[in-house]
């Protein structure tokens, strides 16, 4: 996972080559791989080949997705109608139908939309985002794999459980070693295809040290690499890059430098958006986003937070509500509702129809049903937690995230998620 399936090879040319699935076409760049012909078999994810798959196990594997390609396309579809029940305000869901059919939302709109408290509009929102959800980017739901390594923070932000000075909880870090040993069970034994590193603002581990775990897991298995380690130097960045890792997930946590300063105060407002427009230019596909629910946010905040997303040309739109730790200064912050999630997922879709958007592990603590509601209101990620358990424990950015279930039992549930509304966990590559 994304349980990519394997491509054909179809033509290459230099870097670039043509991909077929069932007949639909991709392109993805080599990123080094030598000796690929045509009619060899490929993963390939985010545009990257990642790996390619013995002649047999592909076929295999292609037999098994053949039976229930076609019927997941067909239950998406089924689910991802334009919704029928039009809320009382006519003037609302006329907009929506509008914005179906590729109309631009005016900043009156989407603060309209955002402060909707009715349950039948905030249902409308939801089903109109998974329409254009479905109409731009099918059924295809990433779902990557996160290997938290270390909750060491030098910083202080003032709602997050690893904050430096959040004495209460243990700290814990994996070595080198133990973090290449997970990453290889995750992709040689569950299958995923991408992970994403990550840790606090952990100086212990050097840049060198950095640049040798991407290195180390690159080369010992075939994976798309996103490194979440904060604000490190784009020296380092730019080695990490070198040595294999391709994506970056740096949240800019809020678009109002004034409400940044408050809550972060150790970390500068420009110097992180700064390093986000670098690192974007050195390559490196961005996910990024906000944190919803901080003190003194308003709704045009949160639209500007999206227009953010979208100029840093995200790659991932990873949203995530606050949820109130304990030993922090926010913990009798509130936690912000599923319906605001939802509006916001949707509002998301709105104004970026072919948006990747991630449902946070955060946004599931709303609700046992938050996962599905967001995957129904334009959601299309997810990320499961391939930390080994003893670690994960430790892992505690806010209450209620440390996942008690072994990573079969997460793929096996979020599987049977996907099957039932339709989503086939794969990439098709770009
Ligand atoms: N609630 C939700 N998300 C949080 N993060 C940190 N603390 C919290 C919290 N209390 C998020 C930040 C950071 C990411 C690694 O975890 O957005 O970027």
């Amino acid at each position: 996972m994304c349980y990519a399936m394997p491509g054909k090879i179809e033509s290459v040319e230099g870097d670039h080559v043509a991909i077929d699935y069932f007949g639909q076409r991709r392109e993805a760049v080599t990123d080094g791989m030598e000796g690929l012909v045509k009619g060899d078999y490929v993963y390939a994810q985010n545009g990257f080949i990642i790996r390619k798959v013995p002649h047999d196990e592909a076929l295999e594997i292609l037999e098994t997705w053949r039976g229930v390609f076609d019927k997941l396309k067909a239950e998406d579809e089924k689910q991802s109608q334009p919704p029928e029940k039009q809320p009382a305000d006519r003037e609302l869901s006329r907009l929506l139908l509008r914005t179906a059919n590729g109309a631009r939302l005016t900043d009156g709109n989407l603060l309209r939309l955002l402060s909707s408290t009715k349950a039948e509009e905030i249902e409308f929102m939801a089903g109109t985002a998974n329409s254009i959800r479905h109409r731009w980017l099918d059924n295809s739901c990433c779902v990557h794999g996160i290997l938290e390594f270390s909750n060491f923070c030098k910083h202080d932000c003032l709602y997050c459980g690893i904050r430096a000075s959040n004495k209460s909880i243990r700290r814990m870090r994996l070595t080198a070693g133990e973090i290449v040993r997970a990453s290889v069970e995750a992709v040689n034994v569950h299958g995923f295809k991408t992970l994403l590193l990550q840790s606090g603002d952990d100086y212990s581990f050097s840049d060198d040290d950095l640049v040798e775990i991407v290195r180390r897991v690159r080369s010992s298995c075939g994976v798309l690499i996103f490194m979440s380690v904060g604000e490190r130097s784009e020296e380092c960045y730019r080695r990490m890059y070198a040595a294999g890792a391709r994506g970056a997930l740096l949240r800019f946590e809020t678009s109002n430098p004034e409400i940044y300063r408050k809550l972060h105060p150790t970390s500068d407002y420009n110097e992180r958006i700064a390093l986000l427009h670098s690192l974007a230019r050195m390559g490196y596909m961005i996910a990024t986003g906000s944190l919803l629910g901080l003190p003194g946010q308003t709704h045009r905040d949160i639209i500007e937070d999206i227009r953010l997303a979208a100029t840093l040309k995200a790659e991932m739109y990873s949203f995530s509500p606050i949820v109130p730790s304990p030993g922090t200064p926010l913990e009798n912050a509130a936690l912000p509702t599923l319906d605001e999630m939802i509006k916001l997922i949707s509002v998301i879709r709105f104004m970026v129809p072919n948006a990747r958007i991630l449902v946070t592990t955060a946004t599931e603590q709303l609700s046992p049903k938050a996962r599905e509601l967001s995957l129904k209101a334009g959601g299309n990620s997810l990320m499961l937690n391939v930390t080994p358990q003893a670690m994960r424990a430790e892992y505690n950015l806010y209450p209620g995230k440390v996942t008690s279930d072994s990573l079969q039992e997460q793929i096996h549930s979020t599987i049977e998620l996907l099957k039932s509304i339709g989503r086939a966990p794969t990439d098709l590559g770009r």
